[in-house]
């Protein structure tokens, strides 16, 4: 199992210039991939317009965006100062400074934000996280009993993250001072983090099963890339997600729903297991 470096991942995503390079979900050739994410919360996560929602790692505010064109208030958050920079001007872009707040935070230390939250959303994080256990206790804190989680992760039992996983165990092997900023999960162990720290595991949706390369950075005019790409659209015009019990765990991504279980303060939280 990939452990990441939380000294080196932490000082990674504060600086300029970095994940601001690759994350375009918004553009380029994975687009429509991207935007089955934004289609399983649309379809599979009702909200009345009342809620208060908080956006961990907001990125460009795709999500932050989404809740609140759908009438929630929203305070996105995020450690990078480019990404919140790009969050700004989502907010500009689409007139939604009534609505939507962006504010400096880490995922690990959420505090002061003005919570608690009826929805917390972290989409496109577990796999960059040194500690995914103390993000999750930090989350549920921030929610309120009963609120909404809902997540996304790279599985490992998908063909995509099993090629990642090829990929870096071959990397470590090369190089091994090589920083790895990513890594991958089994859906039982997501859901056992979650219960350890208060969260119930409600549904899962899975984008893109014959999605072999869901990252942007690496798509180049390859004529192999071209073939991988055909048929993750294809399968993407006639499935732009799975809710079946044995497909969705396969997708590329992983889109989760869980419920907060009891006050945070009986919850106990727990980090991963050192390996
Ligand atoms: C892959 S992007 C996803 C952005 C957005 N959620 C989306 O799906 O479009 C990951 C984001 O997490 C942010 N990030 C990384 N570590 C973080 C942390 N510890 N706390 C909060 N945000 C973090 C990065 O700066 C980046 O904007």
């Amino acid at each position: 199992m990939t452990k990441l470096d939380a000294e080196r991942v932490g000082d990674y995503f504060s600086r300029r210039d970095t994940v601001s390079g690759w994350w375009t979900p918004d553009e380029g050739p994975l687009r429509f991939h991207y935007d089955a994410e934004l289609q399983v919360l649309a379809d599979g996560v009702p909200l009345t317009g009342d809620e208060r929602v908080l956006d961990v790692c907001t990125g460009r505010g795709r999500f932050a965006a989404h809740f609140a064109e759908r009438g929630c208030r929203v305070t996105a958050v995020d450690v990078n100062p480019d990404m919140l920079e790009l969050a700004r001007e989502t907010v500009r872009r689409r007139g939604l400074e009534e609505r939507l707040e962006v504010r400096e935070a880490d995922a690990t230390a959420l505090h002061g934000l003005g919570e608690p939250f009826d929805l917390v959303s972290c989409m496109e994080l577990f796999d960059h996280l040194p500690d995914l256990g103390a993000a999750l206790a930090s989350m549920r804190r921030a929610l309120r009993p009963d609120g909404r989680f809902v997540f996304t992760y790279v599985p490992s039992e998908s063909l995509y993250g099993s090629l990642g996983n090829a990929y870096r165990w071959w990397k470590r092997r090369r190089s091994p001072g090589e920083l790895l900023i990513s890594r991958t999960y089994r859906l039982a162990e997501v859901r056992a983090l979650l219960e350890a720290n208060g969260l119930a595991l409600e549904r899962v949706w899975g984008v893109g099963v014959l999605c072999l390369n869901a990252q942007t950075r690496l798509f180049g005019d390859h004529p192999l890339s071209r073939l991988l790409l055909g048929g993750a659209r294809a399968e993407a015009q006639r499935w732009p997600y799975h809710a079946s019990p044995w497909l969705a765990p396969h997708g590329a991504h992983v889109v989760g729903l869980a419920r907060a279980l009891a006050r945070p303060s009986e919850a106990g939280g727990t980090s991963e297991p050192a390996s």
